[in-house]
């Protein structure tokens, strides 16, 4: 287990940098806004981590820099949170994964302790590769309700983008009480690991081309175009996957940039992709707060937003239609 940090208790966490921590105050500060908004008659709410890992991260930087507690919670463990303590959570499913036959079942016995202290939720964990994770996943899912999958692979060729288009297309229908007909959509939280690709841009084409679901012939021409534009790889590479996120998901995703502990390069990016309004809206308001850079926002719905700025005391009639 020489992968993995050890406690006193035996309970095992992941080795990670600094900056880890800023994607997981991310993914929490989303996942509050659940909990601390969505109260008018709240619907259920399921959370899918596919990548889950042991459920804890211990960071070595952290302890040796005194930069902050050096042990916290990993994604899974923030998603069990939100469900505890969101008014009408329901389904955790998991998915914790390792090539090693031995390692996959210490991630699990290790989740499996994590959440024997909650009691409201049952969850549902399984350790396979992530084509299996989805199809055993969607089989959890109740497309109509709102759900919040947390895509969080260590190299975008463990995410190609068929799985993200699988997933994103997991739609259900439900009626709102004004009694219109809406398309509800899961709640992606996807990390791109856009410092692998910029590495790969030139020597390795082909590992673009799957995280971005294009052949080369096709992203090269919008690759070249956005170089003239930032002459940053980076940003072409965000301006790509957004494009493709938008069109998925018939709205831009919010975008983060997270950088190392030096501040010195940016490793990767988050996109939440959520078709609330008061999501994106919340989410500029309190989660972005702490970030420095950000690349997309809303932008074909701005001015909805600005009006609905304007309710009085109602955040909760933001949410009328989550
Ligand atoms: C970045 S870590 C996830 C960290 C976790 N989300 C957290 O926040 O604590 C990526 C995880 O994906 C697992 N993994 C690697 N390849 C995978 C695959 N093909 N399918 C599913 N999981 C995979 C790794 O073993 C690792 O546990």
């Amino acid at each position: 287990m020489e992968d993995f940090y050890r406690d006193d208790d035996g309970l095992l966490y992941d080795r990670v940098k600094w900056h880890t921590r800023k994607k997981h105050a991310f993914i929490e500060s989303y996942l509050n806004i659940w909990v601390e908004n969505v109260r008018n008659h709240p619907p259920t709410l399921d959370i899918f981590d596919l990548f889950a890992s042991t459920g804890l991260c211990y960071c070595e930087e952290s302890a040796k820099y005194k930069l902050g507690e050096p042990t916290w919670n990993g994604s899974a463990i923030l998603a069990a949170e939100c469900l505890e303590h969101y008014s009408n959570g329901q389904k955790l499913f998991l998915n914790t994964f390792h090539q090693k036959p031995a390692i996959c079942t210490a991630q699990k016995v290790n989740l499996e302790r994590l959440l024997r202290k909650y009691s409201r939720i049952t969850p549902i964990i399984t350790t396979l590769p992530i084509e299996d994770a989805i199809d055993a996943a969607r089989a959890q899912l109740s497309p109509t309700y709102p759900s919040i999958w947390i895509l969080d692979p260590y190299s975008s060729s463990d995410l190609p983008w068929e799985l993200v288009v699988k997933i994103g297309k997991f739609q259900g229908q439900f009626t709102t009480k004004k009694g219109q007909v809406r398309v509800r959509k899961p709640e992606m939280i996807i990390t791109l690991m856009t410092y692998g690709l910029q590495m790969n841009i030139d020597i390795n084409p082909h590992i673009v081309s799957y995280a971005l679901g294009m052949p080369e012939s096709d992203w090269r021409p919008k690759y070249d175009i956005l170089m003239k534009k930032y002459d940053n790889t980076r940003k072409a590479l965000i301006d790509l996957y957004a494009e493709k996120l938008t069109r998925l998901y018939e709205k831009p995703p919010i975008v983060i940039e997270v950088n190392t502990t030096e501040e010195a390069a940016i490793v990767y990016c988050l996109f939440l992709c959520t078709d609330s309004n008061a999501g994106h809206y919340l989410m500029k308001l309190k989660g972005l707060k702490d970030y420095t850079t950000w690349e997309y926002s809303w932008k074909a719905d701005a001015k909805r937003i600005s009006i609905e700025k304007k309710i009085p005391e109602g955040q909760s009639r933001l949410f009328d239609n989550f």
